[in-house]
């Protein structure tokens, strides 16, 4: 109730409020605004949209919490989960803790791969290590006896099998959760390392490459980022130079440190250490948890679609619930009120938006803060612009306009994907519609920012 009431408030006066901003002429009140820039090139389009930013950790429960059209039109299109934080614990406790964390699995895979996604499975959630496990839990190869852990693969390998998830390319399995950090690993290094060896080859003759029931091993899953100071990853990395054989499929890190959490960067780091080691990089990279709670807004969120793009390889946004809220609500995409009634939140917005931009995707430059995910087609082309943390004006530029038709003058209108403040929001708000002129085969269009958490969507067609 809160939340709608807030709503009711807010939009009429957001609504008032924006021709005012744009139109303050007054110099005495004039203050020279920061100006950002990202560019389209319209000349650079092609391909079909894959929305790379656009998967979950978490964030359903069986099968109406919440509805799958709330999955379908938020774009979700990678789900992770091995039944974290759910009442019962894993193998680590009984087997019959296991089955139930498992039969979550099912239930979620189910659920994304009805949506022709993909599910990844997060074996130490299911063997009980998902951050809640009291200090004396045992880890896999305690005292040196692997005979439970080999059980244990044994087990996943045919309940995968027996419940339809042995699905070429889109089930996959992660090996541990973030083994970098005590509250999931709290074993040593040497110990994971046996572990991985032995889980990634158990696995891997049963789900191989071209067994018709290819399942990608996804690892290591550090909570920390490819970096010169990354320790952890570096030894890793030279474990594989000697296993090659145990290289993961799909090289996974998380991307919810105390910075920007820009994958480009992250990227270019790993690309150059994987041909020292003498490794491949698999079939490719993924980010199985990103964004802090923090970023967890419009802005950042098409920030982080614009570079996830960029990259070009899936991304799951990370998920601060905990408890039953774990399994629920998209991962905050979405609240109930307290009749148990779901909301649409501005990142759920934002993430609708992204998912129904049609045409094909193109080439994009950020500034130095502000960066866009575009699309063109049939005459149109469309921005979703997003910041890591910018207030100013963001000039959005198409160039090479020629591609969209000829024309003297385009049409540009953008729209505001409001933060709200985490609040109810069911739709974009309009903010603008102009003419601009076509000078030298381009057009800007300046978008207002307030404030750094709102999104905003700009279309131009030839006018
Ligand atoms: C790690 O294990 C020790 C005992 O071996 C225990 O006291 C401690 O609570 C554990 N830490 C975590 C984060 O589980």
């Amino acid at each position: 109730m809160k939340y709608l009431a807030l709503l009711s408030t807010l939009l009429p006066l957001l609504a008032a409020a924006a021709p005012v901003a744009n139109d303050a002429t007054d110099a005495s009140t004039l203050v020279r605004r920061d100006a950002d820039t990202t560019t389209v090139h319209l000349d650079q389009c092609s391909g079909s949209p894959q929305h790379y930013a656009s998967g979950m950790l978490y964030g359903v429960t069986g099968k109406g919490g919440p509805m799958q059209a709330y999955l379908k039109f938020a774009g979700i299109n990678y789900l992770s989960s091995g039944g974290a934080q759910t009442a019962t614990s894993g193998w680590g406790a009984s087997v019959k803790a296991y089955k139930a964390r498992f039969a979550t699995v099912v239930q979620d895979a189910n659920r994304i791969h009805g949506l022709g996604g993909v599910q990844i499975i997060k074996t130490s959630d299911l063997w009980g290590a998902d951050g809640t496990q009291p200090g004396d839990f045992p880890y896999p190869g305690d005292n040196g006896d692997w005979t439970s852990y080999d059980k244990f693969i044994q087990q996943l390998i045919s309940d995968i099998k027996a419940n339809g998830l042995a699905r070429d390319y889109i089930t996959q399995i992660e090996l541990w959760n973030e083994p970098d950090l005590g509250y999931f690993w709290n074993r040593s290094v040497d110990q994971y390392t046996q572990m991985y060896l032995r889980g990634t080859r158990a696995l891997r003759a049963a789900f191989g490459q071209g067994s018709g029931a290819f399942m990608p091993l996804v690892g290591p899953s550090t909570s920390t980022r490819p970096d010169p100071s990354n320790d952890w990853f570096k030894n890793f990395l030279s474990t594989l130079q000697n296993n090659k054989d145990a290289q993961p499929d799909v090289w996974n890190w998380h991307m919810e440190e105390g910075n920007t959490n820009d994958p480009v960067y992250a990227t270019s780091v790993l690309k150059e250490w994987l041909p020292q080691y003498g490794l491949t990089g698999g079939i490719g990279f993924q980010n199985n948890e990103f964004g802090t709670r923090e970023q967890q807004r419009p802005g950042y969120a098409a920030w982080h679609a614009a570079r996830y793009e960029k990259v070009q390889f899936h991304a799951l946004r990370g998920n601060w619930a905990s408890g039953s809220a774990l399994r629920d609500n998209l991962a905050d995409l979405l609240f109930k009120d307290s009749n148990g009634k779901y909301h649409t939140t501005g990142e759920y917005q934002t993430y609708k938006t992204y998912a129904g931009l049609t045409g094909s995707p193109c080439t994009t430059d950020a500034g130095n803060s502000v960066d866009s995910y575009a699309t063109a087609g049939s005459g149109t082309a469309s921005a979703l612009v997003g910041n890591s943390g910018f207030t100013g004006t963001a000039n959005v530029v198409f160039s090479s306009i020629s591609n969209l038709g000829n024309a003297a003058y385009v049409k540009a209108t953008i729209k505001r994907i409001p933060y709200n403040n985490g609040g109810e929001v069911t739709m974009n708000v309009q903010v603008s519609t102009k003419k601009i002129k076509v000078v030298n085969n381009q057009v800007t269009v300046p978008v207002n920012q307030d404030n750094a958490d709102d999104a905003y969507l700009v279309t131009i067609t030839p006018a």
